[in-house]
């Protein structure tokens, strides 16, 4: 069976776009399933940062075929901005090396107008979303409003799709959010032209998938965001709109269980989140700043969408077995143990304490998260600097100890840790 599947275990920003860039050596097709550019994926190859929101990370290594599937919304501006990215560091994406699907729905300025309007409106109360239209993209597309990527193929009916979208979305910004109408004609110019250029990209993405299935072709499916911001399996509504989790992969690609060998889950070696909603490790103090870092390193703990500094907080066991159990991990990448060097003590929550009850379970009401006191275990830390060790053996005894409670917490294997943004600072193992 030749189809991996790789998912945040946490709260998206796991490193899972390096991740990607490891797992694509040994893949022939890399397809993101689920978001859109809320995600941001870095990868570091020989000095040079690639920040990638829309594009698979896989696309990265030469010869691999990248895929948007149609369970992602796609702001067509903001892909011919990555295409343009790429292209200024030398990569040129021809329509051999990246498909849309036809059934991707289409992100326009009126789902980012509605997101800010809405989040403005919800003010102290608001979800922190990254306002790049998400969730309403997703409204649309759930109440059959949506735009198809394959309407883009008929330049004259999109410009009138879109041209309807806007009017229709002025009636609320204007009545219900007070805010000025957009310009739906000038809109609706602005997405043909996009749409010339996207056309070429755009094609069936499930034959193509279960042609290259007949092939013996492997495929990795590439999740963005996290299974705790999944819209069934999170904190609701401190969630994202989308399916992070392993089922959005079969949903957002076309494919059924069966052809899966390998679910293989992300997650940091501590916990991060940004944004509003539930995090009980979260730490407010020295350990939490220093576990952020202060920014002037590009793989500090700071949006790579938004910037924001993240939340951060010691590793979240309960949290993180909830998500090896709802997506069935078959193994867990550890990602950023390395900054984790220097701790004289490290702290895991393994269950938390709920008034006078002990809970192992991840509570769905945001009260009782509101309520929960991690009941941490504390394991002892190392000194040594484990960017440069590349083999499991040479890892410090109490890196691999850490390593090794969080694999038998969990009951599956750890596969690989990574120890610096570099893309071969990785241990396998
Ligand atoms: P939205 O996806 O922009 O609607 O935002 C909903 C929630 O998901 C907010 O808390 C965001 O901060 C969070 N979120 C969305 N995308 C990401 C991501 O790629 N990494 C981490 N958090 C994200």
């Amino acid at each position: 069976m030749p189809v991996t599947i790789l998912v945040g275990a946490q709260w998206g920003d796991e490193g899972k776009g390096r991740v990607v860039d490891w797992l694509a050596r040994e893949s022939n097709i890399v397809a993101r399933y689920a978001g859109g550019d809320n995600a941001g994926h870095s990868v570091t190859i020989e000095d040079t940062l690639y920040k990638l929101h829309l594009i698979p990370s896989g696309i990265l290594n030469d010869g691999v075929v990248c895929i948007l599937g149609h369970g992602m919304v796609i702001n067509p501006k903001k892909l011919l901005d990555e295409l343009k990215y790429l292209a200024d560091r030398g990569l040129h994406l021809t329509p051999d090396r990246l498909l849309i699907s036809e059934r991707a729905q289409i992100i326009t300025p009126v789902h980012i107008a509605l997101d800010t309007a809405s989040e403005e409106a919800l003010a102290g109360d608001s979800i922190g979303t990254t306002r790049r239209g998400i969730g309403p993209a997703y409204t649309d597309k759930v109440r059959r409003s949506g735009i198809q990527a394959h309407a883009m193929r008929d330049v004259e009916g999109f410009a009138d799709q879109i041209h309807r979208q806007v009017e229709a979305a002025n009636q609320v910004l204007v009545s219900i959010y007070h805010r000025t109408p957009l310009d739906a004609t000038a809109i609706a110019a602005e997405y043909v032209e996009y749409a010339r250029q996207i056309q070429p990209y755009i094609t069936n993405t499930v034959a193509y998938l279960h042609h290259a299935l007949a092939n013996n072709q492997r495929i990795l499916c590439e999740g963005a965001q996290g299974t705790l911001l999944d819209v069934d399996l999170g904190h609701y509504p401190f969630v994202t709109s989308s399916s992070p989790s392993v089922a959005g992969a079969l949903s957002g690609l076309g494919f059924g269980p069966t052809v899966v060998d390998r679910v293989v889950g992300a997650a940091k070696a501590f916990s991060t989140r940004v944004g509003s909603g539930p995090m009980p490790t979260e730490l407010h103090d020295e350990i939490g700043n220093r576990l952020r870092g202060t920014g002037d390193k590009p793989w500090d703990e700071y949006g790579t969408t938004t910037g924001r500094p993240r939340r951060c907080g010691w590793l979240d066991m309960v949290a993180l077995r909830y998500a090896a159990q709802v997506n069935g991990f078959t193994e867990l990448v550890l990602t950023k143990l390395d900054v984790l060097s220097g701790f004289e003590s490290l702290k895991i929550a393994t269950a938390y304490q709920l008034g006078d009850r002990q809970i192992d379970d991840l509570p769905a009401s945001l009260l009782d998260m509101e309520l929960v006191e991690p009941i941490y275990e504390t394991l002892p830390g190392w000194s040594e600097d484990i960017m440069q060790v590349r083999r499991w053996e040479d890892l410090p005894l109490n890196a691999r100890r850490y390593v090794e409670r969080i694999s038998q917490l969990l009951g599956i294997p750890v596969s690989m840790i990574s120890v610096g943004p570099e893309r071969d600072q990785m241990v396998v193992l």
